[in-house]
């Protein structure tokens, strides 16, 4: 303990005298600890968060009226032994399709059967008891009083939670604000009776399930049915990854090519996405060459007689603003080299140009250029331009699908070495790892 004691002492005293040395010189302050800002405080009101934390796991907004009426997903979900049609959703099948189970909403006994094996993880009718319990993450099934499930829907953490594995793969505690990078939207669509949805697309149901089946997990096109945009220019399926909704303190440019601020973008996908029953009014959708079948189905203004986005959408805010990034533990990053990168962030890189501030980021939309990449994803935003995204938490994505808003760079490294290239920045191999380090850090 006393060798510990002296150790301390010492470092204390070289610290300081590091310090004293560095102010001495007004050029050069070597950066000594690691200097991460705290996340924006924000004054949350916590019955608001409550309700919001309700609205964003349980609410499906009345999109009954796409995933029931239009896509059958109830009768696709039973199967046809169980008077619907397919094979059914068994847990298993959900569960492969990257579908999470909220394992802190199974009583005991349930717990027990799945555990013992009395419980038949290949029935569709497990999913639809898991149904009833709500622990399936992100899709809720409605009851008659007899118990037969007679419709189902979607909420927000179907993409925007998942699990912490904690009982069983894809099995544990929700966690909200994660994007589920395993959910596999595309195989949902397939899965469903998607005929109204291809020929919105003009395409028949063969073409649109070989589209949507190939998109693979955590992989979402918010804006297919508005611009039916199939494909890039290099012919690769035209998603974006799904981002996690945590971490968004002091941004004012929600998604990828900011189209605007979060509550914008909640009644957007509510509305245009999930199908809920909601008002939605945008004149920017109004396009006929940018937005073909956004003008010609009119959702770029709709009403509807009983709004049941809008009401919730104030405590969805305070609910998704409560949600902060995940810390890394700092095990996971070499701390010296992460205080070389800090150094190199702010200074000789320059991204600090960009991702400044707490947030990590400048609230402003960059031209594709200027970031040297395509302008696709960015052309099919009003802004046409890429809104640079707050990096907290940075180090989730590690096992995620990949970096950018459609997974380019499947490392750190990857970004780092494309920054180089594309700013000319000289940076050596150990600078670019040093800088890795750092966004490890975040
Ligand atoms: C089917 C999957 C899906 C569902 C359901 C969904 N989202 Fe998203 N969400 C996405 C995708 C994909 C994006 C990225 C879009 C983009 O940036 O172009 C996104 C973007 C966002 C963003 C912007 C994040 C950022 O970094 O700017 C927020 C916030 C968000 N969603 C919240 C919600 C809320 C709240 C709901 C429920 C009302 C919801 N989402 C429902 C897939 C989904
Ligand atoms: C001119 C502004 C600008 C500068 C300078 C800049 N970035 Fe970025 N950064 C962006 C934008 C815009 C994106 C979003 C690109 C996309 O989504 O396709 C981005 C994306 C990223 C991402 C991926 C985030 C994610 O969630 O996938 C990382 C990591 C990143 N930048 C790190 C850096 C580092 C490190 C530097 C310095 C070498 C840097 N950036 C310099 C604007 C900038």
């Amino acid at each position: 303990m006393k060798i510990l004691k002296i150790n301390h002492t010492f470092l204390f005293l070289a610290i300081s005298l590091l310090f004293i040395q560095c102010k001495d010189d007004d050029n050069y302050t070597p950066e000594v600890a690691l200097n991460i800002p705290d996340p924006i405080e924000l004054n949350l009101n916590e019955a608001k968060i409550a309700e919001g934390k309700e609205t964003f796991r349980f609410d499906t907004f009345g999109d009954e009226a796409l995933w029931t009426d239009v896509l059958k997903l109830d009768k696709a979900t039973l199967g046809e032994t169980n008077g619907g049609f397919g094979s059914g959703l068994s847990p298993n099948t959900a569960l492969s399709i990257g579908l999470k189970v909220d394992a802190e909403a199974l009583p005991q006994e349930v717990v027990d059967g799945i555990s013992n094996g009395s419980i038949d993880l290949n029935d569709p009718l497990t999913t639809v008891a898991l149904l009833s319990l709500d622990a399936v993450v992100g899709v809720k099934g409605t009851f008659d009083n007899d118990g037969n499930m007679i419709a189902m829907g979607i909420t927000c953490a179907l993409c925007h939670s998942t699990v912490d594995d904690s009982f069983a793969p894809g099995i544990g505690s929700r966690k909200d604000g994660w994007a589920n990078t395993d959910l596999n939207v595309g195989a949902i669509l397939g899965f469903v009776d998607n005929i109204a949805l291809a020929d919105i697309l003009s395409v028949d149901t063969k073409t649109f399930n070989s589209v949507v089946n190939n998109w693979g997990p955590g992989r979402f096109a918010p804006v297919l049915l508005l611009d039916g945009k199939v494909t890039k220019p290099n012919g690769e399926l035209a998603t974006v990854i799904i981002p996690p909704a945590y971490g968004l303190q002091g941004i004012t440019h929600e998604t990828y090519t900011g189209w605007g601020e979060v509550s914008y973008w909640n009644r957007f996908i509510g509305v245009l996405d999930m199908g809920g029953q909601g008002n939605f009014s945008d004149p920017r959708l109004n396009d006929p060459d940018k937005f073909p079948l956004a003008v010609e189905r009119g959702v770029y203004d709709i009403s509807v007689s009983e709004d049941l986005v809008g009401p919730k959408l104030e405590s969805l805010f305070e609910y998704q603003m409560s949600l902060l990034a995940p810390k890394p533990d700092p095990s996971t990053y070499d701390e010296a080299a992460a205080i070389r990168g800090q150094e190199l962030f702010n200074g000789k890189a320059n991204c600090a140009s960009c991702h400044l501030g707490a947030a990590f980021a400048d609230n402003v939309l960059h031209e594709p250029e200027e970031i040297g990449i395509d302008d696709f994803e960015a052309n099919r935003s009003p802004t046409e331009m890429y809104r640079t995204p707050p990096l907290r938490g940075i180090f989730v994505k590690a096992e995620g699908n990949g970096y950018f808003h459609d997974g380019r760079f499947s490392t750190l490294n990857e970004v780092v070495s494309h920054y180089d290239n594309h700013f000319s920045l000289n940076l050596s191999s150990n600078e670019q790892l040093d800088l890795v380090e750092y966004l490890k850090a975040l």
